[in-house]
This record gives C-alpha cells, structure tokens and sequence, in this order.
C-alpha cells in the first residue's frame, strides 16, 4: 500500500505543510510571512518567530484537508537545508517530535532536491521528466543548472557566482521601489510593456556559470541618472522597465541552459524553483519544440509542502530513515543524497 507521507517546509519564509498518498497531493497548506514586506526582504529572527507561530495551525489544517488522522501517517519529511538556520530548526524540531511521538520515519529532506522533484507530483497539468534531464533551478537563494539522473542522482553543471536569479528580480524591484518580493510584481507589470525599450549589462561568465550583481548595479546607475533628470522617470516608465529587466534575465538563463543542453546532448529539459512561475520564462521554455520541456503547475514552483513530502516518497521507499540526531544546516549541495545511506 502507498504510504501517506506529511511534509514540512520551513527554510524560508513560508511555512508548508503537505500531506500526500504514494504521488497524489491530499493538502498543500502554506501560511506567507506578510510581516517581511516593511523591511524589503527577509528578516531571518522574524521569519524564525513566524514559524513558530504557523506551524501547529498549518499542521492541524492540512491534515484535516487530508482528512486524516496523525496516527495514519506512515512517515514526517522535513526540509533540513538549505536555508535560513532559524527558520529551518523550527520545522526539524517540529518533525523530531512528531515522527517520535507517532513511532514513525524521520526523513531529512534537501529543498533543492525537492524543488526538482516537484516534477514528480500527479497533477494533470504536468508530465514528469524522463531522466537523464537536465533542471534550471531558479528560485531566491539558488540559480542552478542540474543533471538530473535518477531520484537520487544529482550533478551540478553550472550555478551563479553572486546574486540568484530571484534575487536579481527582488533587487531590481527595490531599486524601482516596489514592495518584496519584486519578483511576481515585475512579471505583472512587464506583461504590461515593451521589453525592447531599455537594455542593460549582462554579466560575461565562463563556462555554465551566472552572474546576475553585475545587472543590479547597471540597474541603479542607469537609473540614478535618469531620476537625477526626471523624478518621476520610475513611475513613467515602470512596465517598459520591468518587462526589459525580466527579458535581460530571462536571456541569461536561456543562453547557458541552451549551451549546457547541447554541450550534455540532453533534450529533456525542466525549471523549477520560484522564479519558474515567470511568465516570460515559462513561454520561451514552451516554445523550445526541439526540447522535452517540463513546467511545474504554479502552486509547487515557490516553496510549499508538497514538494518535500514528495522528496521524501521517494526516500522512503529506498527504506531510508534519518536519524533524530540529525541537524539542519544553512548550507547544503544538491547533490548531497548521494552519501544517504539506504537499506
Ligand atoms: O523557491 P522560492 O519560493 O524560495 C526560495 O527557495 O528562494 O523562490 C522565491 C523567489 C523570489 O525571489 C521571488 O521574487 C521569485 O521567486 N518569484 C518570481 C515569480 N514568482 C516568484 N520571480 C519572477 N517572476 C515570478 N512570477
Ligand atoms: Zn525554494
């Protein structure tokens, strides 16, 4: 019989709680922490606080989505990094107890991994990949090109250098003064413009590496200048910025993706992480007839629960079990499943 399996995610700034059966998706509960938009991004003691306050609540509402009852769970998966140290104790924490009070598997889960395997979710508006594939994980902390060979089976063939794709977007909101997280704001307006208006600098990296810093300074010297002449340049112009900022990003991510799925003759090609919910980079990827492409339905490209108790599924039925000693760290590879030791 598949196993019902509640997932934890708590790296960031959502606190998600999924409850799944085998691939099917029973409740995928998130509570967003509005409180981090008067400050411009994430404030980590916040954030940690707010996971605290969330969890019970969360927990509670999913399983009463699955309708279900805690001692019907065969298994607690939990984020355990990357991600902010703080934020990431409260749901390991959470998970250690439950999994001990429940008498059932404790499985640590890698969020990257999990972003990736999002793809294995049963939903009719995605297909899952066909391994080997080839992943753009783009999200607020991460920007990623990953060989994906099996469900455990992870190699990093490019990252960025400095700032993550999300972040680019989050920064050059800020810039324009446009409240966090910039990203879904700049894809709303940027529908709204002409993306040829303005063009900025894109950072020259070797090999399948990003550079997204470069942009931003571009970014705020061109536009220091231009409200130096005119205060009100931002306001005039704000969707022909947004939609020339997402296509300057997008172009990024596009070239060394097309570079990496040639060099690796790998025609199935997927994205993931938050920034997969851009609309301008969900349509260039559809449009690529030559590739196999893969787009996760809109709900599991930010974080949410699903995602690691999907991670977590497929660990399970390897027979892997973490241990209660196990910590989080802030600091984790994707490849990392590789050392987990299963029975
Ligand atoms: O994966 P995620 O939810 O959290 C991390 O693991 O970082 O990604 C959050 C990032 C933020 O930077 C947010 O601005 C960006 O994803 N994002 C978007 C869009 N939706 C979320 N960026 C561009 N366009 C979007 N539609
Ligand atoms: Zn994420």
């Amino acid at each position: 019989m598949e196993p019902y399996i509640l997932g934890i995610e708590s790296s960031c700034d959502d606190t998600s709680v999924a409850v799944i059966h085998g691939n099917k998706i029973l409740a995928n509960v998130t509570a967003n922490q509005h409180i981090h938009r008067a400050y411009g991004g994430v404030v980590p003691e916040l954030a940690s606080r707010a996971h605290q306050q969330n969890i019970v609540p969360v927990v509670n509402a999913a399983l009463e989505e699955a309708k279900l009852t805690p001692d019907q769970l065969s298994a607690i998966g939990f984020t355990s990094g990357p991600g902010l140290l703080g934020s990431l104790l409260v749901g390991t924490s959470f998970a250690k107890s439950m999994a001990l009070s429940l008498g059932i598997p404790l499985i640590d889960v890698n969020h990257m991994q999990a972003h990736i395997l999002a793809h294995f979710i049963e939903h009719a508006a995605m297909q899952p990949p066909a391994f080997p594939f080839l992943c753009l994980t783009i999200s607020g902390g991460h920007t990623q090109l990953v060989r994906v060979d099996d469900f455990f089976t992870y190699q990093v063939i490019g990252e960025t250098i400095d700032d993550a794709a999300g972040e680019a977007f989050d920064k050059a909101a800020k810039i324009m003064g446009l409240p966090y997280p910039g990203g879904p704001l700049i894809d709303k307006y940027a529908q709204l413009g002409n993306a040829e208006t303005f063009s900025f600098a894109k950072s020259r990296v070797a090999g399948y590496d990003y550079s997204f810093s470069g942009l931003k300074t571009s970014i705020l010297y061109f536009l220091q200048k231009k409200v130096r002449e005119n205060p009100d340049f931002v306001k005039e112009n704000l969707y022909d910025l947004c939609a020339s900022i997402q296509h300057t990003i997008a172009d990024m991510l596009f070239e060394k993706l097309e570079q990496a799925a040639a060099h690796l003759r790998i025609k199935h090609i997927a994205i993931a992480g938050g920034v997969s919910a851009n609309s301008e980079i969900r349509l260039r990827l559809k449009a690529k007839t030559d590739w196999h492409t893969y787009i996760p339905a809109f709900e599991f490209c930010t974080d949410n629960g699903a995602m690691i108790a999907m991670a977590a599924y497929y660990h399970y039925r390897k027979g892997y079990e973490a241990s209660l000693n196990t910590v989080a760290s802030a600091r984790m590879s994707v490849e990392q499943s590789k050392d987990k030791p299963f029975s």
